[in-house]
């Protein structure tokens, strides 16, 4: 069969930028597998390295502590050593799973992230933050662990759900408001095309988003800083998705946080009205405050909420819980 996937993934680059690596371990998701697994094999193959393949069942359900434990002790059964490499094919949940595993297997191994979703590659393969979610909540297992290499190409998102495609919109419309205007524009613009021609227009726009969020990672590596910026509209974003039982999928939520917090700026809601993003539902207003309040971002009395003054610039506000309700409109006519 011709080897059609759509990866840049150059088999003779990997070598030469990992010249001890014996054996790759990819790791990838059962859906992402069906998709891209035996070419990516065949490519990886192409180094004339041991090439292992680790395949865990799609979706957030899998980002546990048990599937992390079936990653690295795969990687031990397959004996990889220190300068071994692990390759991480697919999402956010491949990401942070595969990333977590290459962090804490043997003290920390190499790996190389390819995002195959749109969220993936302009947010959760950049910056190095990995781990799995607990019971207690997502995410709070984790470490930070630099992948190596991300190496990003839109061919895949010719698979992707429209739904998945939407969670990396509206993170791609979040870097717009917080840094580039111009951005903003270009994306208000694609909005009227067709899901064809936008996935033809997106790769600069791509290119574009991931440098933001490498730019600002590498200034504040571990989020004391500037980098809390990138929150903007995840504050009650998370809540309104924990709310909603994760019925409402991330980027719809994160969305809708947006709408919350940018009130005095109108071209906010008229770019995800544009991509047809949705309202707060204001009859959980009382549960979405609670749970703001329970936000583990949250330090002492107050938390910080990122403001939008206008497109491209924002304001990280240390705001009291408190106040934390007039940013909840209590009837439709205030969202
Ligand atoms: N580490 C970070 O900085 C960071 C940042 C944001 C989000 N995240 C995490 O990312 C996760 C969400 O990531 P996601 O939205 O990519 O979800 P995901 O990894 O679950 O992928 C979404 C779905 O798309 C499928 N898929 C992936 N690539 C595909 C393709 N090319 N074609 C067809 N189907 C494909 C997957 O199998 C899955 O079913 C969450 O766990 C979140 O916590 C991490």
């Amino acid at each position: 069969m011709k080897d059609q996937s759509p990866s840049v993934l150059d088999p003779a680059a990997l070598v030469a930028a990992f010249p001890k690596v014996r054996t790759i371990a990819l790791i990838t998701d059962s859906n992402v597998d069906r998709l891209y697994g035996d070419v990516t094999v065949r490519r990886l193959e192409q180094t004339g390295l041991r090439v292992e393949r680790i395949v865990f069942p799609a979706g957030e359900r899998s980002k546990t502590l048990d599937t992390y434990v079936e990653l690295v002790r795969g990687l031990a059964a397959l004996g990889m050593t220190r300068t071994d490499l692990v390759v991480a094919l697919g999402g956010g949940v491949v990401g942070d799973l595969a990333g977590f595993a290459a962090a804490t297997y043997m003290r920390g191994i190499a790996c190389v992230q390819v995002p195959t979703t749109l969220l993936a590659m302009v947010d959760s393969s950049i910056g190095g933050k990995t781990g799995v979610d607990i019971p207690e909540g997502k995410n709070l297992v984790g470490a930070f662990h630099l992948p190596r290499q991300i190496i990003r190409d839109v061919g895949y998102l010719a698979t992707l759900p429209e739904r998945e495609m939407k969670n990396g919109l509206a993170e791609m419309i979040k870097t717009a408001v917080l840094f580039d205007a111009a951005m903003f524009a270009e994306l208000r613009a694609l909005a009227a095309r067709t899901p064809d021609e936008r996935l033809a227009a997106l790769a600069p726009l791509v290119e574009r988003c991931a440098q933001w969020k490498e730019r600002i990672v590498e200034e504040d590596f571990k989020e004391g800083g500037r980098r809390k910026l990138l929150n903007l509209g995840h504050t009650f974003g998370h809540a309104i998705e924990k709310v909603s039982g994760f019925a409402i999928p991330h980027g719809e939520a994160v969305a809708m946080g947006m709408r919350l917090v940018g009130n005095d700026v109108p071209e906010i809601d008229e770019i995800l009205d544009a991509y047809g993003f949705g309202h707060y539902d204001v009859s959980v207003r009382a549960e979405v405050l609670s749970a703001v309040t329970n936000d583990k971002k949250r330090s002492g009395d107050s938390i910080t909420l990122i403001i939008p003054r206008k497109i491209g610039d924002c304001e990280l506000v240390e705001t009291p819980m408190s106040e934390v309700g007039r940013w909840l409109p209590e009837d439709a006519s205030g969202l």
